[in-house]
């Protein structure tokens, strides 16, 4: 039997509802406590759930109960066209555990790489935080930090965890495109600075058209339709490498041809600043911060901080610097310096940073040209949502996060080695052979004002 629920349809309502409530599997999103910090109150719990990711869903249609989507296969009877798939086609409820590995226990949400279950296998996965079951939490961060721990001992070379914030819509475009009836609650309406075109269901519509694989080994999909919207990457790490990033775009839109998404030879003519300013402390020759036995020890819990100063000390003022601050067994790590001759010691992200790291590694700084930390600080005033997830890399292998990038580039150009994994690693199918257990835990997710979410001296001056 199908897991599923009405979500996507429009014409066949009454029918549909009439056939369908006797099958449907309710959606049932997994709790997450997470906790809203003051400098003089403390942290305060807030009960919360997740969801998963549409893209991750399978569809069948409505009327019929046929496939729609399986996979990366869209059923091309019934698809035929973007609109009408969408009208005629529901998306699945979620098996959160037993089908996607992803499980939640108080505070904490453990995402598992492989899973095998009757019908199949998964491989990754991608949840947001609700605030209620058809609503996505906005956080507002501007002159606020935001901390979280993660365990990413079981995440090998190839193998990304992630944390980020999106431009995404609270009801997750539902009201924007009324052919959406999924919304928030089936997890639609992703969008980040790379334009995906992996992206399942955008603005009401199937991204069925020119659908086809982009990796040799077929893992990989895209369709002409990519989500493009600003975001703030906090974590994209795994045992061996970090980074925390900011990509601005100029506005948020799905893209549909390959000058505004920036595709292949176009990506600095995107609506997004694809690259984003990263700041990876091994990219930046600090090699004795992140990893194994290193100053920030990835075998272990790690709590991550991250603050979002402006420039008056405001909500409302503009966004200059996106710090960050780590803390393990009790003991506050400062962030690494830039270890880079000629290039200022920055530890944190501006746009100083930004233009420095740009011209010392020859990149071009379209972070810049897309408005900078300002531009990001202004989409952030109407909030973000947070996404969580783990994902590996079928087209990069992950090598521009913890391997040396591009591949062809000599490692001894300055920002060419981003990490201690060899050219080799990070391919998906031996990933999945050999490390299917891997997984991250994402725990004690904490927000509210800056020096809030950790100890950082006796009594707050109250
Ligand atoms: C993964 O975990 C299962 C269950 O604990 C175990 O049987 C299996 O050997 C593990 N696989 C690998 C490759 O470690």
């Amino acid at each position: 039997m199908f897991r599923r629920i009405l979500v996507l349809f429009s014409v066949f309502s009454a029918v549909v509802h009439a056939q369908q409530v006797s099958v449907l599997a309710p959606e049932t999103h997994p709790l997450l406590t997470i906790y809203k910090c003051t400098t003089c109150g403390g942290c305060q719990p807030q009960t919360r759930s997740v969801v998963l990711d549409a893209s991750w869903r399978s569809a069948h249609r409505v009327t019929t109960n046929e496939v729609c989507l399986s996979g990366n296969t869209w059923n091309r009877i019934v698809c035929i066209d973007p609109v009408l798939c969408a009208k005629v086609c529901a998306v699945d409820s979620a098996d959160y555990a037993g089908q996607y590995g992803i499980t939640t226990s108080g505070n904490s949400l453990r995402l598992r790489y492989v899973t095998h279950h009757a019908e199949g296998t998964n491989v990754g996965s991608r949840v947001f935080l609700l605030e209620s079951d058809n609503k996505y939490q906005k956080f507002s961060l501007k002159n606020r930090e935001f901390a979280f721990d993660v365990d990413a001992s079981q995440l090998p070379c190839g193998l990304k965890s992630s944390l980020s914030f999106t431009e995404m819509d609270a009801d997750g475009g539902s009201s924007k495109f009324p052919d959406n009836k999924a919304g928030a609650k089936f997890g639609t309406g992703y969008c980040d600075a790379q334009c995906p075109h992996e992206v399942k269901w955008q603005n009401g519509e199937a991204n069925l058209l020119d659908w086809f694989p982009t990796s040799v080994d077929t893992r990989a999909w895209r369709g002409k339709y990519g989500a493009c919207c600003t975001e703030v990457n906090l974590w994209e790490a795994n045992q061996h490498s970090a980074a925390y990033t900011a990509y601005p775009c100029i506005q948020k839109a799905r893209c549909d041809n390959v000058i505004d998404c920036g595709d292949w030879h176009d990506r600095y003519n995107s609506f997004c600043d694809k690259d984003g300013c990263d700041y990876n402390s091994h990219r930046l020759n600090d090699k004795t911060l992140f990893g194994s036995g290193k100053a920030i020890d990835t075998t272990k819990k790690i709590t991550v901080i991250t603050q979002f100063i402006t420039h008056d000390n405001t909500p409302t003022g503009n966004l200059v610097e996106i710090r960050r601050i780590y803390r393990q067994n009790g003991i506050v790590i400062q962030n690494s310096r830039v270890n880079i001759p000629g290039v200022p010691p920055h530890d944190s992200l501006t746009d100083g940073f930004c233009s420095a790291q740009k011209s010392a590694f020859g990149d071009r700084n379209y972070f810049e040209e897309m408005g900078g930390l300002s531009r990001v600080g202004r989409v952030m005033d109407d909030g973000l949502v947070l996404g969580m997830s783990i994902l590996d890399d079928p087209e990069r292998h992950l090598l521009w996060l913890d391997g040396t990038f591009p591949p062809d580039r000599d490692s001894s150009e300055p920002g060419v080695v981003r990490g201690t994994c060899s050219l080799t690693s990070g391919n998906p199918t031996d990933l999945e052979a050999e490390s299917p257990n891997a997984s991250v835990t994402f725990s004690n997710i904490r927000y509210g004002d800056i020096g809030s979410t950790y100890p950082t001296r006796s009594g707050c001056g109250c």
